[in-house]
């Protein structure tokens, strides 16, 4: 939308946009428009559905025949998988978990030397 393209919302000239229009699908203007009254209903929840009429994310997010089993372009968590990512984040964790144990395990010797009036006391 740019200045001077006639959209309303740029210009907010009713009768430009409507010439405009009519112009972009080839028929007509005689250059006069009114509005007509109208009603409108809308359900009070927002369009969205029951959960229980709701698509459930397994249907999507599941390895044997999902709902997007034909759509291969991306990755969908759940449907695919990089055997190596999946090693990389074990890996991780099993990082961290030998890190938080050697941790503990120095802090209590060190607390048991303490203890024994090493030379740690202030
Ligand atoms: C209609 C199919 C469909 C359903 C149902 C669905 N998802 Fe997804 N979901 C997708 C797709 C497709 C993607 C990948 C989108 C992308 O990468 O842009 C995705 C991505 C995700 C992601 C990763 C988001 C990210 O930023 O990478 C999460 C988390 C997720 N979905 C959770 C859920 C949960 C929780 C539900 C159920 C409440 C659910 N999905 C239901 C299709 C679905």
């Amino acid at each position: 939308m740019h200045p001077g393209d006639s959209a309303y919302w740029g210009e907010f000239d009713w009768e430009r946009a409507c010439a405009a229009g009519m112009k972009e699908v080839g028929l007509p203007f005689s250059g006069e428009y009114d509005f007509a009254a109208t009603e409108m209903y809308w359900p009070v929840n927002h369009m969205v559905a029951p959960a229980n009429q709701s698509v459930k994310c397994i249907e999507c997010h599941t390895r044997d025949g999902g709902r997007l089993a034909n759509l291969t372009d991306f990755y969908m968590p759940g449907r695919d998988r990089s055997p190596w990512i999946d090693r990389a984040g074990l890996g991780a964790l099993l990082l961290a978990l030998v890190g938080v144990l050697a941790h503990g395990v120095a802090r209590i010797v060190i607390s048991g030397r303490r203890k024994q009036g090493g030379s740690y006391e202030a």
